[in-house]
């Protein structure tokens, strides 16, 4: 490729191998940053009219050429020329063509290294906020859903065995909070992302005396980079976003595999509605999670992301180097991936049918699941815990023997157990005494379940 054609091809006697254009060139995936890069231009001849570098005319004539690329952009209609490198270079080369030689003043004391990073905030910062939006809606979801099925009780297991009674909503419940810690993780990177690069040129600062904090407050930024040096190579707020990404991810999964094991025939708790299964192409009984397993594998995919851009960051030398350009690929496929995700989430959750009947069922078929209940019980009649959770052991054992269940025990079948027991024990038989009993602060007690929802309605607003 001619480099007459490259904005920096005044030292340069050769033409670029068109492999390596290709391979250099990323302006197929950086074009969505066109409406940033175009308003931190806009921002930029503000300043430049400021310190004397363009008067008042040239500023209106440049914002008015920079205002028509965007309109080429939104109407896509925008000509990319085989020159472009990416979308700095784009957008400057169609803003001379279209102003003429004037144009050329829009880069003054300033270098891609901080025009990229300055776009790829503003770019996040917008993403931040719809991000903000959809995970807010899923959590909403799963909030609604537990007000309203609050009387469905369900095992709750650890390790994947049948542990003890809880509320559907308490369950439910577990997996809103992890999320809402995540929404408030989100926000609390805002000041971290909202931190202006623009003005800190190459990497050495502006030599045109350029007032930054006219240029900040004009983009929205919260704060001014204090070093250029960092400034222009710091991607902290990328990889930070795709740490942020990846446990928020990790937390869809978890949800995600509970929902596919539930689904099951085998439990039969939930049944995920048409608009989120799959059928199989041989077997046409099939009804397949897909939504829920995607959810659980793009999880590795945003691990990936971060993770491979920390491998590209690790041991760079100090300030701008082309490696950065390796940071944009995955963060947009981190932003669509996580967008999409906790969209699919809030639909998943909005349709499902849950089966509080079956729920209820597995329960009765594993009334041993109410073992720490007799231990707890003989607690209550004076017997140190550790004595009584050997005892209802023993009970346990003794229903195994029989091949029955722990509540078919008799009255003798206790006593021959423990002198303490007493008619009352058939009263421990009873789900809803069980989850009732939580009820300190934390417990699937129906008022401990209703102060979650409360603390998470009042937390997302309405
Ligand atoms: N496309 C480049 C990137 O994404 C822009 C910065 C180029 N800077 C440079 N010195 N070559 O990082």
């Amino acid at each position: 490729l001619a480099h007459k054609q490259k904005l920096w091809g005044g030292r340069f006697t050769g033409d670029t191998d068109p492999l390596m254009h290709a391979f250099n060139q990323s302006l197929k995936y950086d074009q969505r940053m066109y409406k940033a890069d175009i308003r931190g231009s806009i921002s930029y001849v503000r300043a430049l009219q400021r310190v004397g570098i363009v008067n008042e005319d040239e500023m209106h004539k440049m914002i008015e050429g920079l205002k028509t690329v965007l309109s080429e952009w939104e109407q896509g209609v925008f000509q990319v020329h085989p020159g472009d490198e990416d979308i700095h270079t784009a957008n400057e080369r169609r803003l001379s063509e279209l102003i003429g030689p004037l144009g050329g003043k829009l880069h003054t004391g300033r270098s891609r290294n901080d025009q990229v990073v300055t776009d790829m905030r503003l770019w996040l910062l917008d993403q931040v906020e719809d991000i903000e939006k959809s995970l807010t809606g899923l959590i909403r979801v799963m909030v609604e859903r537990a007000s309203k099925e609050i009387q469905f009780l369900m095992p709750g297991y650890t390790h994947l065995q049948r542990a003890q009674p809880v509320r559907w909503s308490h369950f439910l419940l577990s997996h809103a909070f992890p999320l809402h810690a995540d929404l408030q993780r989100l926000k609390q990177q805002i000041p971290r992302i909202s931190v202006m690069p623009l003005g800190c040129a190459a990497l050495a600062g502006n030599g045109f005396n350029l007032d930054r904090e006219f240029l900040a407050k004009d983009l929205g930024f919260q704060s001014v980079a204090e070093n250029s040096m960092y400034a222009i190579s710091d991607r902290d707020f990328v990889v930070e976003f795709m740490m942020w990404a990846s446990l928020a991810m990790t937390h869809l999964s978890r949800l995600s595999e509970d929902l596919i094991i539930y689904s099951s025939t085998e439990f039969n708790f939930i049944k995920l509605s048409d608009a989120y299964s799959t059928g199989s192409s041989i077997m046409p009984q099939k009804k397949n999670p897909d939504s829920l397993e995607l959810l659980r594998g793009k999880t590795g995919r945003v691990f990936g992301n971060m993770s491979g851009f920390m491998m590209s960051l690790k041991g760079l030398p100090s300030t701008y180097n082309k490696d950065l350009q390796e940071d944009k690929e995955p963060l947009f496929d981190t932003v669509d991936t996580v967008s999409a995700s906790f969209r699919i989430a809030e639909g998943v959750i909005a349709t499902m049918e849950v089966q509080g009947d079956n729920m209820l069922q597995a329960l009765k078929a594993s009334s041993e699941i109410l073992a720490t209940d007799l231990a707890d019980y003989l607690v209550r009649k004076g017997i140190p815990f550790r004595e009584t959770h050997h005892i209802s052991g023993r009970a346990v054992a003794l229903a195994e023997s029989r091949k029955c269940n722990l509540h078919d025990l008799t009255l003798e079948d206790f006593k021959s157990l423990s002198d303490k027991f007493d008619e009352d024990v058939k009263g421990v038989f009873d789900f809803e005494h069980s989850v009732q009993s939580r009820c300190s602060i934390g417990g699937t007690h129906i008022e401990m379940v209703e102060r979650q929802i409360e603390v998470l309605r009042s937390s997302l607003g309405n």
